[in-house]
């Protein structure tokens, strides 16, 4: 059987493309390269505001660490497998890199502080991402793609950074996520090619319905992390509601193959 192309594939020039489009549309104020680059914290304040973003950064890889390492074993697909090895060395070894700077800005090892902060996305997400495939892939969504309207502005408008971070990210964490975000996308498109028509709806419905669970448990969270953001690394996050929510738009039309216009309604970040 051959596959008939009908779109372009997920790459990194095509998330540009569309988060600038989406920045015309809805925060044409902000530029498309960095004002002014960031600076170190430097009061005890900010030091502290900064460790406890970087705190949250580290959980939220440990988080998928653990998640992943749960469910690996109750899929029977080792292609599936073999991405999900790769996802928990990586973040696994973004979240130790993470725990190394806020231990060397703060002179105290988080990893207790991190794993508070882990306990706190099991419970605002509960046994949705380990529930079955349909809750798994709301996670991968959330975890890994939903979020890129954070980073790219973060890439943009930040105006406090750790030197050293900011260059283990550049050379391992943002080639890293790029193919996260990858593996994902070639998951889901495996079971979508393979299913019949009937089968696609079916597919499409199961995962939008988890997806929106998915978003209504992450939304008292995200909102608290941006004011975080904010706080800590200067983030602009005026437009960041819109932004998120019409990326998400994007991300979803993409994976289920259904033209933004078309999508039902979907739960907002600020519901
Ligand atoms: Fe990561
Ligand atoms: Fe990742």
């Amino acid at each position: 059987m051959t596959a008939i192309l009908t779109r372009p594939a997920w790459t990194t020039d095509l998330e540009l493309e569309i988060f600038d489009k989406l920045v015309d549309k809805y925060a044409p104020h902000i530029t498309k390269k960095r004002l002014v680059e960031p600076r170190p914290p430097e009061t005890d304040e900010e030091r502290e505001n900064f460790y406890r973003f970087r705190v949250a950064g580290a959980a939220h890889d440990l988080f998928i660490v653990q998640v992943c390492a749960k469910i690996i074993d109750s899929f029977p697909d080792p292609d599936l497998q073999l991405f999900l090895s790769r996802q928990i060395g990586d973040d696994g070894a973004h979240a130790q890199n993470t725990r190394l700077r806020a231990q060397a800005i703060s002179g105290h090892d988080p990893i207790e502080d991190i794993q508070k902060q882990v306990q706190k996305h099991w419970d605002y997400m509960g046994d949705l991402p380990i529930r079955n495939w349909q809750g798994f892939l709301a996670f991968e969504l959330h975890y890994e793609l939903h979020i890129v309207a954070l980073l790219f502005l973060n890439s943009r408008t930040n105006k406090i950074s750790d030197p050293d971070s900011a260059k283990y990210a550049a050379e391992k964490i943002l080639p890293d996520e790029a193919v996260h975000r990858l593996g994902v996308v070639d998951w889901w498109q495996r079971k979508f090619d393979h299913a019949s028509q009937v089968e696609k709806e079916d597919l499409i419905s199961q995962a939008l319905e988890a997806d929106e669970e998915g978003q209504r448990r992450r939304n008292s969270y995200l909102r608290n992390h941006w004011q975080l953001s904010q706080k800590a690394i200067g983030v602009e996050i005026d437009n960041l509601p819109t932004l998120y929510d019409t990326w998400r738009q994007e991300v979803l039309s993409y994976f289920l193959d259904i033209p933004v216009s078309k999508l039902p309604k979907l739960v907002s970040v600020n519901d």
